[in-house]
């Protein structure tokens, strides 16, 4: 067996890790909504239509934010067709994805289902087709008490008191020619910066996300962030990132070291947030908000009839070398949770989701479901300073992978402790030795793992084979505590304090 060393000393901290880095995105797109988390008539519906068997799902993921409702649909979407007396919504050509959108379910319905599943709402604007105006009337609509045309309107429309929705997206992937009223950096700087100054003026308390790159590989990225947050960075908090990583080359050792090329994206959009705020005397620090993220490739060539509505599109199944790199790239997100504040795995239910329904029928989970559910719940206090001495190996992509990469998370009370691992290794096991310098009063409570599953094998609604057990505890020695991570696994070790007598 490989032998690698973690040393954990609770002086080693990365950040206090901000909870909304455990985000999902539902877009109104294919099955998210309609058969998704909105089905009235399904047999577990309750009194709005939603779904209680994926509200539990959404649950047990513990989401503390959804982004909504778009992605490329806000691009063309008229925020006001969604609200009011559902028989008098129109039906729309809806252009991001070729369907007709039916708008019987919009921003208060979305509100309404996210008090339910425990989350709060992350709003985005239209900055496509409309701009600064939409948008203020949508934060009046949402966030004023009353005694203003739009809050009334809200009243009238049965909603008493304001959403309070605190997060805010400039728009969605502006840089992209393929996106609804694409816009240069320049236009689209001024535009957000317009839009960002007015909404702030009607609800002072927002948090604003300017739109970044659509990834870290497109012919503008880097351009892109100087050039628009020059134009807006005092009026936002935050500037996007969107990443989607694929195995279309059946490489799974270059596909379990994309989350290598996600470090570095992060890493550039810090350093240009940092620049602009130098070469500006600024006080005032940009944070990152990754609010695309996943693994995406398996149904990119799905057809789908034109103008149909809640087609099955983007319907990826997953696999399980799918859910080691998700668990990759949550462990990415949390070793810069100092800078990542906010972070949307895209997206939550069908359309390349850890959850899948069908409609009118069963749900089940997805794989990467579990490193999800597991960081979400499990990694919530103190990201600490967690450098892995491994093996490293080449693949045809990268150079220097680490066989393991990890995470160490210190819950707020202080009383557990949490290692989150990968073993990229596709042959061999590693002991693991973590050396728990200041914490000799921790003894090991699980260790959780997915392995041993071919790496291509999926789940169904018939039957799902790819799901976390229990490994061996981790072995005690003094300060030390040793334990195995199997070839290609995912594992959680869990470590509390013990309790005096
Ligand atoms: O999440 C699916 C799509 O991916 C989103 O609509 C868009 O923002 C991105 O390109």
């Amino acid at each position: 067996m490989k032998k690698a060393k973690l040393p954990l000393s609770r002086s080693f901290q990365i950040g206090k890790i901000d909870k909304r880095i455990y985000g999902s995105f539902i877009e109104h797109l294919g099955r998210a909504v309609y058969g998704g988390i909105y089905e009235p008539g399904h047999a577990t519906a309750d009194e709005d239509g939603f779904r209680q068997d994926v509200l539990s799902e959404v649950r047990a993921l513990n989401v503390p934010i959804v982004r909504y409702p778009g992605g490329n649909f806000v691009s063309g979407y008229n925020w006001e067709d969604g609200v009011g007396p559902v028989e008098q919504r129109p039906k729309r050509l809806e252009l991001a994805w070729g369907v007709t959108e039916p708008n019987t379910f919009g921003t208060n319905e979305f509100l309404k289902w996210c008090k339910k599943a425990g989350s709060e709402c992350m709003m985005a604007v239209n900055l496509g087709l409309r701009g600064a105006d939409a948008a203020r009337n949508l934060v009046e609509y949402c966030n004023h008490p009353q005694g203003s045309y739009y809050s009334d309107l809200r009243i009238k429309h049965g909603v008493k008191e304001p959403h309070n929705i605190k997060l805010w997206c400039l728009g969605n992937e502006m840089d992209g020619d393929w996106q609804i009223g694409h816009k240069t950096a320049y236009e689209y700087g001024r535009a957000a910066a317009e839009a960002a100054k007015v909404m702030r003026w009607v609800d002072p308390s927002i948090e604003l996300v300017l739109c970044g790159s659509s990834n870290g590989h497109t012919d503008t990225f880097g351009d892109w962030e100087l050039t628009t947050l020059d134009l807006a960075y005092d009026k936002v908090d935050y500037v996007s990132l969107h990443q989607y990583y694929d195995n279309k080359t059946d490489d799974t050792a270059s596909f379990l070291a994309k989350n290598m090329a996600m470090d570095e994206f992060i890493k550039t959009v810090i350093a240009i947030c940092d620049t602009v705020k130098g070469k500006k005397h600024k006080k005032h620090t940009v944070n990152l908000s990754f609010d695309e993220w996943n693994v995406w490739y398996h149904s990119n060539d799905d057809y789908v009839e034109r103008w149909s509505t809640a087609p099955h599109q983007l319907e990826d199944v997953y696999n399980f070398q799918d859910a080691l790199l998700v668990g990759l790239m949550l462990i990415s997100l949390l070793r810069r949770a100092d800078r990542v504040k906010v972070a949307c795995l895209a997206q939550l239910v069908n359309v390349i989701a850890p959850i899948m329904t069908e409609t009118g029928g069963g749900l089940f989970r997805q794989t990467i479901f579990y490193p999800f559910m597991h960081m979400s719940n499990y990694g919530r206090g103190t990201a600490l300073v967690s450098q892995i001495a491994c093996g490293k190996h080449d693949s045809k992509e990268f150079t220097d992978v680490p066989d393991l990469d990890g995470i160490a998370v210190l819950s707020d009370d202080e009383n557990e402790l949490t290692v989150f691992a990968v073993n990229r290794d596709m042959e061999e096991s590693y002991a693991l030795e973590l050396d728990l310098l200041d914490f000799p009063d921790f003894v090991p409570v699980e260790h959780i793992e997915m392995a041993g599953f071919d790496r291509k094998a999926e789940n169904a609604l018939v039957s799902c084979p790819v799901k976390p057990s229990n490994a061996a505890l981790p072995e005690v020695d003094g300060r030390t505590a040793t334990a195995e991570l199997r070839p290609l696994s995912w594992n959680v070790l869990r470590f509390q304090k013990k309790q005096k007598d």
